[in-house]
């Protein structure tokens, strides 16, 4: 069900902003597709109405919690129809029965990318839900609203900086597609298991906007130049006064690098 003003569906729309914004060129499609828009927003209409503000400028959308519970694997299904990428961020964790299966039901969604946490088990028990798929499992190594002491806290013996190497490497081993990290995180990864996993980095706050609940952060620039293949952004774009200006100013702070 598509909620819009105009009763236009959500594709047709998507369609007309294509037809009448030629102006976005190749590199800043390209560009684009590094930001992942969060759509961490409390209702449908909402999100509806950011995607519609956002245009043909945004092309990667993640869905998580927020929304998945009200309707939201519908919209994630609507903007895949609608030529968007989709993240579906559920950070799935269970025994390997049970996430084989509950990944092999969303992989024929035809997402781009579904969280699992980077357990060992969960991981290898989610690349075979996917195997076949075009859907890339990502491994959650540590959160980025997380520190040393909320580890030590929660029983880990381990510092944010081993953990999430620990986990990138069980990622890696395990086939995921990526590894979600904090941008300060890459170069020990990177370190660690070379190119072969696409890092996806949130605690991502342009200079001088709200850090709110993150504890490691990084400017969209920083993130790219320490070479995160994607940024995941929720508030300082869904937050803004004008959103499409957030997404600009971001688009424009990347593209160059
Ligand atoms: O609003 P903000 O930019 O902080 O949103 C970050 C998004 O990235 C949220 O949707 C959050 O669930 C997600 N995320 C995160 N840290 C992780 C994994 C996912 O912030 N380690």
């Amino acid at each position: 069900m598509i909620h819009s003003a105009s009763g236009a569906g959500l594709a047709a729309r998507v369609q007309m902003n294509a037809m009448t914004n030629k102006s976005v060129s190749a590199m800043n499609a390209d560009t684009a597709d590094k930001i992942i828009v969060a759509l961490d927003l409390p209702h449908l209409q909402a999100a509806h109405a950011l995607v519609s503000k956002l245009g043909d400028a945004a092309s990667f959308y993640k869905i998580g919690y927020e929304l998945a519970f009200i309707g939201g694997l519908d919209l994630a299904r609507e903007l895949i129809a609608a030529g968007k990428k989709v993240f579906i961020d559920l950070k799935l964790h269970d025994i390997p029965n049970t996430i084989e299966k509950g990944v092999g039901q969303i992989a024929t969604m035809g997402a781009t990318f579904l969280t699992v946490h980077a357990y060992p088990q969960t991981l290898a028990a989610a690349a075979k839900g996917a195997q076949g798929s075009g859907l890339g499992i990502l491994g959650v190594s540590v959160m980025t609203s997380m520190n040393d002491e909320d580890l030590v806290e929660a029983g880990y013996c381990l510092t944010v900086e081993k953990l999430v190497v620990l986990r990138a490497k069980q990622a890696k081993a395990a086939g995921a597609a990526g590894l979600i990290c904090s941008a300060g995180d890459i170069a020990n990864v990177r370190a660690a298991v070379g190119d072969g996993l696409k890092l996806i980095t949130p605690g991502i706050r342009p200079a001088g906007s709200a850090v709110g609940d993150q504890k490691r952060v990084m400017t969209p620039g920083e993130a790219i130049r320490a070479g995160a293949d994607h940024l995941v952004i929720g508030r300082p774009i869904t937050a803004a006064a004008d959103p499409a200006e957030a997404f600009g100013a971001i688009l424009a702070e990347i593209g160059g690098i």
